[in-house]
């Protein structure tokens, strides 16, 4: 895998944080503090530029509000979610809908499908939260990074694939809430991607999918197993 100046930090379940090569910080699902996966020294975030959001769910927006009133970031998400960020107190929303790619800072950003629930608890209630996606990161270096948020494998990673084709691909693996190994290798024959960071496993008992599981499955695809708190 060749990031060219990327910077690619795995902070457990489905968080990462992206440097570019510009000086941006990116934060993706952002679930630090309350992460048991997090190492303690990646607890305190220290900078956020922009932070992209693939769902309503706890284990991907779970510190986004208190992060985002911090360093006041652009929170990309879908419009449903948005709308609840910002009654939070989270200022610049960046919404956007699925087929939509928008410019930010120095890297370009498509919103693409998942297929998955997308409801955001808030105190007792369960509040629409619009539906749930996955993103195609473009950088100015050329380097696309798709994160597939939750999702199960579905026919129309295929479309991914054609129009965008990133060759670096974080994709669930743990079961139950997610894809199995065994979708997530499905999913490597629609993607086609050159390496895999598997995500989303390990978190809790339930998550059992491992990356040998799926390395077993998949041919000419470099999988990536990531420690929490490793950069690449
Ligand atoms: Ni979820
Ligand atoms: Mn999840």
């Amino acid at each position: 895998m060749n990031l060219k100046g990327i910077k690619l930090t795995w902070l457990g379940h489905a968080t990462f944080r992206i440097e570019t090569p510009g000086g941006k910080t990116i934060l993706l699902d952002p679930w630090v503090m309350g992460n048991p996966m997090c190492p303690a020294s990646e607890k305190n975030v220290k900078r956020v530029d922009i932070m992209l959001v693939t769902h309503g769910h706890g284990d991907h927006i779970g510190d986004a509000v208190e992060i985002a009133k911090k360093h006041n970031p652009q929170v990309v998400g879908i419009p449903e979610l948005c709308h609840w960020l910002r009654k939070k107190g989270v200022k610049q929303a960046a919404e956007m809908n699925k087929g939509g790619t928008q410019t930010l800072g120095d890297i370009k950003v498509t919103m693409v499908h998942a297929d998955h629930s997308c409801g955001i608890q808030d105190g007792d209630e369960m509040v629409y939260g619009g539906e749930a996606c996955g993103y195609v990161v473009e950088f100015a270096n050329g380097v696309k990074i798709y994160h597939a948020g939750d999702t199960n494998v579905f026919g129309d990673m295929a479309i991914i694939r054609d129009l965008y084709a990133p060759e670096i691909c974080m994709l669930p693996i743990g079961d139950h809430y997610t894809m199995s190994p065994r979708e997530a290798a499905y999913a490597c024959n629609l993607l086609k991607p050159k390496t895999v960071i598997p995500m989303h496993f390990g978190t809790f008992p339930v998550l059992t999918g491992t990356p040998s599981q799926l390395q077993k499955l998949v041919k000419g695809v470099e999988i990536v197993e990531m420690k929490p708190g490793q950069t690449l």
